[in-house]
């Protein structure tokens, strides 16, 4: 869910649902503002996306300087009217925006009610501002540390009431929150791009704090009420990044950005004469590595698949066992990680509520945590131990790509860092792969360039599909994982994605004629292999479009489609054969009618277990 505040001389209503607006990404299933205006809050909710919200607001043009926000994915109950936010006391005084599951609301909410507390809402959330009304003392920020006493689970909500006007109250536990700092006016965001547009200067609230903004400025405080002197942090994004600059998709227009996010990641990493990966902001010892018996890379979704390439790279080049592992069942697995395991946490939000679990999980069986994340000063790379930042710039839409990009080629350049610390590598093998990892971002520009008119033409072929098989042997299956997870989540298409050598043990009855097949075939040294495996779905009558390095080859002539992409080192495909399979799903998505950066169902930041 998405949370946004405002204070200050402005109508609150358009810069509420302005932050709504770039903070959709976090939820879409309702949403809500509530006003401060001559003595009254109102509210205003609607079901659906942000715009049926805007239109009301548009059409009601409320009044009122100080109001509060949400955008709503669902947890505890459907998206309706009653159960989007903001949530209302019984007198109408007090009104909560929330992010986070209160996990205790069952035992609160029959407490309350037996108090005589009307619900309205099947929601978690709503006992929050029940609680806010029964110990109402006066001073809200006072009022709320009584009320978090009672809470158990994870939260950052914000509280209005129209018995203390100018004022708001936000407190974070355990999901993201920051206050927003320009003269005179304040804004309280669960993510930067909604306040980016007003201000980069910003405080961003640690677990057990909360900010009392008034007019006169904000006062950051534990929820035991004493008074923090808290740093000012300096947002370095530019407020166009977070805008769709003429492309009809975020999606699509993150995917142009790939060559430009590629290099920003590379620049500053690679010694003069491009010897060297130097990665200055870890603060690892060759002693330290040669102790490392094991690597746990934990993450979820798209980067749990930039894990599995990892596996690949690391293993071969430092020769330390690698496990990959989904972060909501690593926590839960008593795993085998002790102070002899390095793990490292992957996140592009650097908020998923499963991965931050795993983090701290890992920290309090010795492990050392080292984070792979984009969003500076977030909640994973401020508690792990060491952090390399990927620097995709903002992503917004909610299926990642040039996030995906950027974590795989930052996996590169530490794979290079620990087998140049761990000496598994030669001199003339580190220059090779840092002079082919540099032509990376031209050869994703050549291959958009090349190819996306290409795929655009048969994404309308795809579009009739309701199934799709994506094979691919070493890294390619790493690849064809998020491959089949772009074309599922945008355009909704059943995908599944094999290893190719294991088609025969049992997925091949489902192939049979006009099935489509994606083949990533760009590692040499199993290109024989995978040659074989085309035959093998040819045979049965497959569709069967390939991404391969040269289709020279007989067997690759006779594909329905091919695509290819340049020739780089065999390792450091990867960041190449994902750009045709984003393209295939952006592309077959928008044929298919689908809602491309908001998909049915998702969120991209899922601060809740
Ligand atoms: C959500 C998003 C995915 C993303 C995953 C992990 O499910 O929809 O696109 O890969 O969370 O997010 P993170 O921010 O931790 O990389």
């Amino acid at each position: 869910c998405g949370i946004v505040g405002y204070i200050g001389e402005e109508t609150a209503s358009s810069i509420l649902t302005d932050g709504l607006n770039k903070l959709e990404y976090r939820g879409y299933d309702s949403a809500g503002i509530a006003l401060y205006h001559e003595g009254d809050i109102n509210i205003y909710k609607q079901v659906g996306k942000l715009e049926n919200l805007e239109e009301l607001v548009a059409k009601e043009d409320p009044k009122g300087k100080i109001g509060i926000g949400h955008t709503r994915w669902a947890t505890h109950g459907k998206p309706s009217i009653p159960n989007s936010h903001p949530h209302t006391s019984c007198n109408g005084k007090f009104v909560v925006v929330h992010n986070g599951i209160i996990e205790n609301y069952l035992s609160l909410k029959e407490r309350l009610q037996s108090q005589g507390h009307q619900f309205r809402s099947e929601t978690d959330t709503e006992v929050i501002v029940h609680l806010i009304e029964e110990y109402y003392n006066g001073d809200l920020g006072r009022t709320i540390q009584e009320v978090i006493e009672e809470l158990e689970g994870s939260y950052a909500f914000v509280a209005l009431t129209a018995n203390e006007p100018e004022k708001l109250v936000a407190v974070r536990q355990d999901s993201p929150l920051i206050v927003g700092l320009k003269h005179g006016e304040y804004f309280v965001a669960s993510d930067i791009p909604a306040i980016l547009k007003h201000t980069n200067q910003v405080y961003i609230l640690d677990d057990e704090e909360m900010a009392v903004i008034t007019k006169e400025g904000v006062k950051v405080l534990t929820v035991n009420g004493e008074l923090i002197n808290k740093e000012i942090f300096t947002v370095d994004w530019d407020p166009g990044m977070a805008e769709k600059a003429g492309y009809d998709h975020f999606m699509l227009k993150e995917i142009h950005e790939q060559p430009e996010s590629l290099r920003r990641a590379i620049s500053g990493r690679l010694s003069n004469g491009n010897s060297q990966v130097i990665l200055d902001e870890l603060n690892l010892a060759a002693d330290e590595i040669n102790n490392y018996e094991r690597i746990y890379i934990v993450a979820c979704g798209t980067a749990y698949h930039s894990g599995l390439v990892a596996k690949y790279l690391i293993e071969d080049l430092v020769r330390i066992p690698v496990e990959v592992d989904i972060a909501s069942e690593f926590r839960y697995r008593n795993p085998l990680v002790n102070d002899k395991t390095l793990v490292i946490v992957v996140s592009q939000s650097g908020e998923t509520a499963d991965t931050l679990a795993a983090l701290r999980e890992a920290q309090d069986r010795g492990a050392k945590v080292i984070a792979i994340s984009n969003v500076v000063g977030s909640t994973i790379p401020r508690e792990a131990d060491e952090v390399i930042y990927i620097h995709a710039g903002p992503e917004i839409a909610v299926a990642s790509t040039k996030a995906y990009i950027n974590m795989l080629i930052v996996f590169y350049l530490l794979t290079i860092y620990l087998a140049q610390l761990k000496e598994t590598i030669s001199e003339e093998e580190i220059k090779r792969l840092i002079k082919a990892l540099k032509q990376l971002p031209n050869q994703v520009a050549q291959i958009i360039k090349d190819s996306e008119s290409e795929i655009k033409r048969f994404a309308s072929d795809y579009a009739e599909y309701e199934n799709a098989f994506f094979i691919g042997r070493s890294l390619d299956y790493a690849v064809a994982l998020e491959g089949a997870l772009k074309l599922k989540e945008i355009s909704y298409i059943h995908a599944e994605s094999y290893a190719a050598g294991e088609l025969k043990h049992g997925t091949l009855a489902l192939i049979e004629e006009g099935v489509p097949v994606i083949a990533l075939a760009t590692q040499n040294s199993v290109v024989d292999k995978m040659l074989s495996n085309i035959k093998e779905v040819q045979a049965r009558e497959a569709s069967v479009t390939g991404i391969v390095l040269s289709d020279e080859d007989e067997v690759f002539k006779s594909l329905d489609h091919t695509i290819e992409i340049p020739t780089t080192e065999e390792l450091l495909t990867s960041i190449l054969t994902v750009v045709p399979l984003q393209l295939l799903a952006y592309h077959v998505a928008v044929e298919r009618g689908c809602d491309v950066d908001q998909p049915r169902n998702l969120a991209k930041s899922v601060t809740v277990e």
